[in-house]
């Protein structure tokens, strides 16, 4: 029997409620910090505008050490980590994580539809990384050699899929995230994402008949999640 339990609090608080090696799959979209590096909307007469802006919620510092302890005691022997990354982070994870696991590798989403680089002064930004962790005797669906390259492509979300009110400038598509849970967990399996937004990793668990305990400090996104859960 599936369950979904959500708080709407800060995880570094939360966390501290569930139990030791009881969580089967860590997936998570954690702040990137990349906010401050952004250029800013960019407005064209005549059409919407290019968002380029994250989110003031990106703004807060993300501490991969402080959630080393707490990521090692919920999960259980067999477990895997799945954390969305990007490029100014992936280093600090890795300083981090990677001596306290057997296994760091990362894996890359290829947006099929980035947003366009108006001035054609750069590479679009079309692949978003995420770090994969384990330890020896971990859970691990294979499906076949074609399949289970460290890459995969889909469109970022859209459509009636896409939230648009709130709208969330990170919300991940099911077709990845139903990727990711289907390799590192199994049915019944509990799946735990501490930054869920609105509830992305949740809808994905639950189509798959998986558990899922999420939290979100914004209220906005977290009451979006909680519609979407149907809670
Ligand atoms: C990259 S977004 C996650 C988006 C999510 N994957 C989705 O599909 O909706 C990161 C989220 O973490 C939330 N957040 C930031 N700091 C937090 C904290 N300390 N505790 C809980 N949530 C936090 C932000 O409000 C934001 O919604």
């Amino acid at each position: 029997m599936s369950f979904y339990n959500i708080y709407n609090a800060d995880c570094r608080k939360q966390i501290k409620l569930i139990k030791d090696s009881s969580v089967d799959f860590i997936l998570t979209d954690p702040p990137y910090n990349i906010a401050k590096y952004s250029t800013g909307n960019i407005n064209l007469s005549g059409r919407s505008s290019i968002n380029n802006d994250v989110g003031k919620w990106d703004l807060n510092a993300i501490n991969p050490a402080d959630f080393l302890y707490d990521f090692k005691r919920i999960l259980k022997p067999d477990g895997n980590i799945f954390i969305f990354t990007s490029y100014n982070l992936i280093g600090k994870w890795h300083a981090v994580f990677d001596p306290e696991f057997d296994t760091f590798q990362f894996f890359i989403w290829h947006k099929t539809n980035p947003i366009p680089k108006i001035y054609k002064n750069g590479f679009l930004n079309s692949c978003e990384m995420i770090i994969c962790l384990w330890n020896k005797g971990h859970k691990w669906n294979f499906s076949s050699q074609t399949k289970m390259h460290n890459f995969y492509e889909s469109p970022i979300c859209m459509g009636n899929e896409r939230l648009k009110n709130p709208k969330h400038p990170a919300q991940k598509p099911l077709k990845l995230l139903k990727h990711f849970i289907k390799i590192a967990s199994d049915e019944g399996d509990i799946v735990y994402d501490p930054f869920m937004g609105v509830g992305s990793t949740g809808v994905a668990a639950n189509l798959l008949n998986r558990s899922f305990i999420g939290c979100e400090i914004d209220d906005i996104y977290f009451n979006a999640a909680k519609d979407r859960l149907k809670i």
